[in-house]
């Protein structure tokens, strides 16, 4: 037998360049620091590393018009959010990446999902866990256990050989970093390794139907090689976000090839699994006593629901020459320029306070609407001033300290009126005809002082 040839290269963690020689920057991705020394085989054997999106051999060229465009099966995952964030039911054939940081319930929701699912002869491949900690993990979560299969194996050749066997109605691999194949020499978690196993996963699941969900960890240090690599590959990513300190868990759509993406499911970790919380406003505005300052509340947009945020906000005399600004859930930059905005176009004196800003629930906002709630509440901390709990934002701060009209005002106005709020403070340029505002006062606001002289005038 002839021996196989190995070469030395290097990956980059973050996006997994190849590169014959180290370097401090990724050339591809601009990331410090990223790249990670392995070896590879050479020759003969080498196949693709990257999944070559292929369905089966044997296929020819076809004229578009004769390719059958019939909807794809979804198939029900008997979980609301779940299926909604997938765009209304897992589609055949997909490989799904569920990521997050370890501990965040990655492994708890596919295992649910199985036991929910009774009707689904399922695969569910352990690497991390023995058969017996899933076996607990399911007696904790409930429900019907008959049609799961439960694999304890981390050698990808054997997987997909008993899954061509069983041919299940969905899979799912816990987690990516544990599997390895023979095809290639490096050790399980490296990134020619999580390459070959996702490509692995994905001509399988092309092949057969069989939708694969796969779990992915992804570190805050980044130092595994981590899902990151495999957004391209795979066809939809959902990633967990939120504290897991905390109760509850935000499932987010980052790539969806059969729906929409920035949609977002929140769940609540509880004794028994992952609780669907189909209303996240109810979370996101955390009950307290009256006449806190530094408060406001926003009328945010994820996706394409609408929901209302707290968001907090402290402004303290800085202890050191310079100002501290740092900010949970929000981009600091953002923060930045809305500081310098209040400075400049309203006359206030931040430059020498220290600010903090913090979103409720762990969630990650980048909805420019939340401008004037993070503005208000800012400013409310500044004076000392608390703002009514009844009265909410909507509205994007422009340079120039205007207030600018944000995308589906009427909605946010809708949903701050349903769950009760009694004031919503939108930009006046907004354009509101025919809006029945039930019950709720509408104030519009042109700019930074405007806003200052109504919302603070007492
Ligand atoms: P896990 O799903 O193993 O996270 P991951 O696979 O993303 O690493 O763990 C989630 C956490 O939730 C773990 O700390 C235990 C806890 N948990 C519950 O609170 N209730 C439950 O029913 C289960 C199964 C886990
Ligand atoms: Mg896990």
């Amino acid at each position: 037998m002839a021996t196989m040839k190995t070469k030395t290269v290097w990956f980059c963690k973050s996006c997994g360049n190849e590169s014959t020689k180290w370097m401090g920057r990724c050339p591809a991705c601009g990331e410090w620091n990223t790249m990670v020394e392995e070896t590879v085989a050479t020759g003969r054997k080498q196949g693709p590393a990257v999944a070559v999106s292929v369905p089966g051999s044997g296929h020819k060229p076809m004229p578009l018009k004769e390719i059958d465009s019939s909807v794809e099966n979804r198939i029900s995952l008997n979980n609301g959010e779940v299926d909604r964030i997938l765009g209304g039911g897992l589609v055949e054939g997909s490989l799904v990446l569920i990521g997050g940081e370890p501990g965040i319930g990655k492994s708890t929701l596919s295992l649910q999902i199985p036991l929910h699912c009774p009707h689904l002869k399922t695969l569910y491949v352990t690497g991390e866990e023995s058969a017996k900690q899933v076996k607990l993990r399911a007696a904790r979560i409930g429900g019907d256990d008959s049609n799961c299969m439960i694999y304890s194996e981390t050698l990808m050749e054997n997987i997909i050989a008993e899954a061509r066997t069983m041919m299940p109605d969905l899979m799912v691999v816990d987690s990516v970093q544990t599997m390895f194949s023979q095809n290639v020499e490096s050790s399980p978690g490296s990134v020619t390794q999580i390459k070959e196993t996702a490509a692995m996963l994905l001509r399988f699941a092309k092949e057969t139907g069989v939708p694969v969900i796969l779990i992915g960890h992804i570190t805050k240090e980044g130092s595994i090689a981590g899902p990151k690599i495999l957004e391209h590959i795979v066809d939809v990513v959902l990633q967990f976000e939120g504290d897991n300190r905390g109760t509850y868990r935000l499932l987010r759509s980052i790539k969806n090839r059969f729906g929409s993406t920035s949609e977002l499911a929140v769940f609540e970790m509880t004794g028994k699994g992952l609780r669907e919380v189909t209303n996240p406003s109810e979370m996101l505005i955390p009950m307290h006593e009256e006449g806190l300052s530094g408060v406001a509340v926003s009328a945010m947009l994820d996706g394409t629901r609408p929901f209302l945020i707290e968001v907090q906000s402290l402004v303290s005399s800085a202890a050191y020459g310079t100002p501290q600004r740092s900010a949970t859930g929000f981009d600091v930059r953002r923060l930045n320029m809305l500081l310098a905005v209040l400075e400049k176009r309203a006359g206030f004196k931040l430059s020498v306070k220290d600010v903090f800003l913090n979103m409720a629930g762990g969630l990650k906002v980048s909805d420019p609407a939340c401008d004037l709630a993070v503005v208000s509440a800012v400013l409310s901390s500044n004076f000392d001033f608390a703002i009514p709990s009844d009265i909410c934002f909507a509205g994007e701060v422009g340079l120039s300290g205007e207030i600018r009209p944000v995308a589906q005002t009427d909605r946010r106005i809708l949903e701050a009126a349903r769950l009760g709020f009694k004031k919503i403070y939108v930009s006046s340029f907004s354009s509101l005809e025919g809006l029945e505002t039930q019950g709720i006062d509408v104030v519009k606001v042109a700019d930074v002082p405007a806003l200052c002289r109504t919302l603070f005038k007492g």
